[in-house]
């Protein structure tokens, strides 16, 4: 069995239900629920004992100590964390706390736990640590894309807490030989993403003829990669990586913002034409996000050439399969758009004025 952390937000429920689907093995799905956890999103799973849900925090000790004696997980999947950068800017106090302390504790409960296995059981476990290409910062237009030793310089404190993260995850590996195994993703898109990112964020506002909002000049660059594909990246990195290393995982698909919300615009057009005329016409350039990186590009060749792992969608079929998602999912969409989201939503645009058009 593993223990997954974050099992009920956007990335972490398309991993277990993946996992679910593709492996006979169970998982122990620890999560807080907090504004971005929906165990909506994990409804198909009702009645399988395969997935055991455990509504709690990574920051709480005596509950991961008492998780991993009596579940015996054989692997962490660390997934938990606050994850919105705008939010971040609002409130960098939470992000230390999950992001920074979570992760500290988790390593020193696992770390607890891991010394007292036997030696075959020690020498198999592994505490895969999932960050953000965001730790390494901005990179110009024409510089090469993210290897895995590009040095970190993370802009927003969601950013800096990540790169918080991954330091000790490597030093608990450096120092106390923990099985640790670290990937950095790129952006991720697709189902059951909280429409608070920019993809389901334009999809929402798209279908309520609201206004789209694109921060600054909308030229900055994106590297996106289809959740479904970073999950079976985070599958491949558990099975066959090497403890102690860093994988980048990224779909080769940079896009600027406003390419990526146009190209949003026409799916809607074609998929759910609008009476009173194209999408982009909804389009709104507004104030931008203080210490907004210019570009990121993750070089995914370590993952390729390593443990054979490639993206089974281009930009092209993963974008038409989440528009389509989110198109067939209105309950979904209208559930999570809640009195908290609308109160996000208020605090986060009402006071970017309109930039150029
Ligand atoms: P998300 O916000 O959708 O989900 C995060 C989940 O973690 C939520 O279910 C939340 O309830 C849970 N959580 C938060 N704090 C917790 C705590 N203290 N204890 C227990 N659970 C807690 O985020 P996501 O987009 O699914 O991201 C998941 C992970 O992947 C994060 O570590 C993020 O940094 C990383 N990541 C995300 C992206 C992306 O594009 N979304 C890209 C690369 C890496
Ligand atoms: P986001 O989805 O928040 O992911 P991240 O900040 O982790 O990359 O944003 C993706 C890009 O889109 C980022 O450059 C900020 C921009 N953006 C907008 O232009 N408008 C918006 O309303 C949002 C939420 C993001």
């Amino acid at each position: 069995m593993i223990l997954v952390t974050g099992g009920a937000g956007f990335i972490g429920s398309n991993f277990v239900l993946d996992w679910i689907a593709s492996t006979d093995e169970p998982v122990v799905n620890l999560d807080v629920l907090s504004y971005s956890g929906n165990l909506r999103n994990l409804a198909s799973l009702q009645g399988n004992t395969r997935h055991v849900f455990v509504r709690g925090d990574i920051c709480d000790r005596p509950l991961i100590d008492q998780l991993l004696a009596e579940h015996r997980p054989r692997a962490i999947v660390h997934l938990a964390a606050e994850s919105h950068v705008d939010r971040s800017i609002h409130g960098p106090g939470a992000f230390l706390r999950s992001n920074v302390e979570g992760t500290f504790v988790l390593l020193e409960a696992v770390r607890a736990h891991w010394s007292g296995l036997a030696a075959a059981e020690r020498e198999a476990f592994r505490f895969l640590h999932v960050s953000t290409d965001e730790v390494f910062g901005s990179l110009e237009p024409e510089a090469p894309a993210f290897t895995e030793t590009h040095c970190y310089d993370p802009s927003s404190p969601y950013a800096a807490s990540k790169a918080a993260s991954d330091h000790l995850a490597r030093a608990w590996h450096r120092t106390y030989d923990l099985p640790v195994v670290t990937t950095n993703c790129s952006n991720n898109y697709g189902p059951y993403q909280f429409p608070e990112k920019l993809i389901p964020l334009t999809i929402v506002n798209a279908l309520a003829g609201k206004a789209l909002p694109v921060y600054g000049d909308g030229l900055q660059v994106r590297d996106w990669l289809y959740v479904g594909d970073h999950c079976s990246a985070i599958r491949t990195v558990l099975e066959r990586g090497r403890v102690g290393e860093v994988y980048n995982i990224g779909g080769w698909n940079e896009s600027a913002n406003i390419d990526t919300v146009r190209c949003v615009c026409n799916l809607l057009d074609e998929l759910r034409p609008d009476p009173l005329g194209s999408n982009d016409r909804l389009i709104r350039f507004v104030t931008d996000r203080p210490g907004h990186d210019r570009r990121y590009a993750i070089d995914a060749r370590k993952i390729g050439r390593e443990l054979g792992w490639r993206p089974a969608e281009t930009f092209e079929t993963g974008i038409r399969k989440t528009v389509e998602w989110y198109l067939t999912h209105a309950d979904w969409v209208r559930e999570v758009q809640s009195g908290s989201y609308r109160d996000w939503v208020a605090q986060n645009y009402a006071t970017r004025t309109a930039g150029p058009a």
